[in-house]
């Protein structure tokens, strides 16, 4: 079983392709409130979660309910690729203007157990290029996470690493 050791009051940001799992570990671990997702914003600014044109609006959006909630001292994950270090660049800064901890989670799996799942789901309908670009953008990540600014950054490898996972907070006082 790995352990996640969390901050009680912490940015979490999973990361990880399409497929790896991120909706699910974070219905899993985490109260929906807890959850802000690139889809649910997505569908909140154009009624459809998959319109990748209104990216730019629902991660503003996402990003502004981000800091409400570290502002009044809540927990709070972002359910979304956060593959490119743009993405994960404003993470950091929404957590560190609110003097909370961001933490990375990696789901990593293998590229073919992704495709698989994206596969099966009738709401994903991008082809296996656009998954291959997203595992290159994953092996990218490795190197830059920490210097990042990420105070952790915990990985788990391969669904059996993903599926043992707990977390454990920690108290900051
Ligand atoms: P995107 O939203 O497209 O980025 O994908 P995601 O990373 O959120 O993946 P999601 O959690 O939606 O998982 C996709 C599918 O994989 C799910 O519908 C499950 O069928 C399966 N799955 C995800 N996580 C697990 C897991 O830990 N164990 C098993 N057995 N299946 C999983
Ligand atoms: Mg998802």
């Amino acid at each position: 079983m790995s352990v996640l050791d969390v901050p009680e009051l912490a940015l979490v940001a999973l990361v990880g392709v399409s497929g790896s799992g991120k909706s699910t570990f974070a219905r899993r671990h985490f109260a929906p409130s807890q959850v802000l997702s690139s889809d649910a914003f997505r569908a909140m600014v154009a009624d459809d979660e998959n319109d990748q044109s209104a990216s730019a609006d629902a991660f503003d959006a996402l990003h502004y309910v981000a800091g409400k909630r570290l502002r009044a001292g809540r927990l709070t994950v972002v359910d979304a690729t956060n593959l490119q270090p743009h993405a994960r660049a404003a993470l950091v800064r929404v957590a560190r203007e609110h003097d909370v901890l961001p933490v990375a989670i990696v789901l990593d799996v293998p590229e073919a157990l992704a495709w698989e799942r994206t596969e099966a789901r009738a709401d994903r309908t991008f082809g296996r290029q656009v998954l291959a670009r997203m595992s290159r953008d994953l092996r990218r990540s490795y190197g830059q996470l920490a210097r990042e600014g990420f105070r952790k950054v915990h990985v788990l490898r391969g669904v059996e690493q993903i599926e043992a996972a707990e977390l454990r907070y920690e108290r900051l006082f």
